[in-house]
């Protein structure tokens, strides 16, 4: 049955409106919008994708939103017990628990990636980025030594700092600053990149869609993405949800995150492509693309280590706000689970992360680069698993709880008349077989 009162339920553990609009904000906007969006667009085929994209977040990342965040605030408690509390069955709340270790997961894989953007501000600031000119053998080089592991170490240690002060006084309050600073230097970027010379090609190739280059395949990473960036599947939008007041409409916060994180995201692009463009270099990169063609730019465009440096701390900084949903999931968890204390929950979390996330940091490039699992890297391995597999089953699971399992949870999402009726289509006919779709596509059943 219901345990005693869950973490959301003591003082300081509470949002305020603002906050968590931020902070879930913060959540979604992360390096899925700002590194991945930018690098799949460009190999999918520029604005066709982009299109995908939008109807993606729509029709199945706003209601998928919605619903975890119901979850959360009617269930109060972590991304597991929430469905035990409103469902009174072990089974879901097994479910809930991989959100807890997926959360875990991408956390260490994902703190690579964010220190390396660490590293990369702080190597275009001194201008030691542009001493060379190979950056492809840069970003080589960097990676496969052992110094990605201290700048990892740093971003998980601050994103532990912060959780510790707990959600008002931690999460919400650096969300509050960090994320309208986020804005400030994305459009300082986007003006500088919209007046580069030749810019109009990359913000065609952004913008006008070629239907030609749509595929199944484009639909299905569009979709994949959808889930990504909108921080669904894993738990945080639950964990998140429960601390927030019984007075805010999840309905507007639904609208303001899901608008928040297409805008972010389509910024991003008005910065990466017309830049890409503009100094005539590749835009279906993968990768490497703005650690390795951006960088190209930079160096040759007037007071290029300052806009280098700024594009690089705006990617830590909405990286380091989506680590610290990700590990709030897991210290919700302890806290609950086993009535640790938060500063406990926190160092142990953070602590056991930051070791599980070592080997992660040595497989790209790295000593660890030749250990492959199953053809991949340990990098590759926990993405693709975390991505793939555990997201997708999360979503569905949270999909078919509400749609099926908790008119609780249902009621709780506040909406009414034909918006409610649209919301419980889509989550009972619309975004269950595409969920499937994506996962069996991702784990290579269908091609
Ligand atoms: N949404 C974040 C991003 O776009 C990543 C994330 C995924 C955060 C899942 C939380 C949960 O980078």
């Amino acid at each position: 049955g219901a345990s005693g009162p869950a973490a959301g339920e003591k003082s300081g553990e509470r949002f305020s409106s603002l906050g968590f609009i931020m902070s879930a904000i913060g959540s979604a906007i992360g390096l899925g919008n700002l590194w991945k969006f930018p690098y799949i667009t460009g190999i999918y085929g520029g604005a066709a994708f982009v299109l995908l994209f939008i109807i993606c977040l729509i029709i199945v990342g706003m209601p998928v939103l919605l619903a975890e965040m119901a979850i959360g605030r009617a269930g109060r408690g972590n991304a597991s017990t929430s469905f035990l509390n409103l469902s009174g069955s072990k089974r879901w709340s097994f479910f809930g628990f991989l959100g807890v270790f997926g959360s875990f997961m991408i956390t260490s894989f994902y703190s690579v990636i964010a220190g390396w953007t660490l590293h990369y501000a702080l190597s275009s600031f001194t201008g030691a980025l542009y001493k060379g000119t190979d950056y492809a053998v840069q970003f080589q080089t960097f990676t496969s030594g052992y110094s990605p592991i201290a700048w990892q170490f740093l971003i998980l240690g601050l994103s532990g700092w912060v959780i510790a002060r707990g959600v008002s006084g931690g999460i919400e309050k650096f969300n509050k600053v960090l994320i309208p600073a986020l804005a400030v230097v994305l459009l300082i970027l986007m003006a500088r990149a919209l007046t580069l010379p030749g810019a109009g090609a990359g913000i065609e190739f952004f913008l006008k869609p070629d239907f030609s280059k749509l595929t199944g395949e484009s639909a299905l990473v569009a979709l994949g993405q959808a889930f990504f960036s909108m921080s669904v599947g894993m738990g945080v939008m639950i964990t998140y949800g429960s601390y927030v007041k019984k007075e805010q409409s999840l309905g507007k916060a639904t609208v303001a995150v899901t608008g928040g994180n297409l805008l972010y995201a389509l910024i991003a692009g008005l910065i990466v492509f017309p830049t890409t463009f503009s100094f005539g270099l590749e835009p279906a990169q993968g990768p490497g693309l703005v650690f390795v063609v951006l960088p190209a730019a930079f160096s040759s465009m007037p007071l290029g280590a300052a806009f280098g440096g700024l594009f690089f701390i705006l990617l830590a900084i909405a990286a380091f706000t989506s680590i610290l949903s990700l590990l709030e999931v897991p210290v919700a968890f302890a806290m609950d689970r086993w009535k640790w204390s938060r500063l406990k929950a926190t160092s142990w979390t953070t602590a056991v992360c930051f070791i599980v996330g070592v080997p992660s940091a040595l497989s790209v490039g790295g000593v660890l680069s030749n250990f492959k699992i199953g053809g991949k890297t340990v990098f590759d391995s926990l993405d693709f698993v975390t991505s793939n597999i555990l997201l997708p089953i999360g979503g569905l699971v949270v999909t078919l709880f509400i749609a099926y399992a908790s008119k609780r949870a249902m009621e709780e999402a506040g909406l009414k008349g034909t918006l409610l009726r649209v919301w419980v289509f889509l989550l009972r006919i619309v975004i269950p077989p595409l969920i499937v779709l994506i996962f069996l596509y991702s784990v290579g059943i269908i091609s």
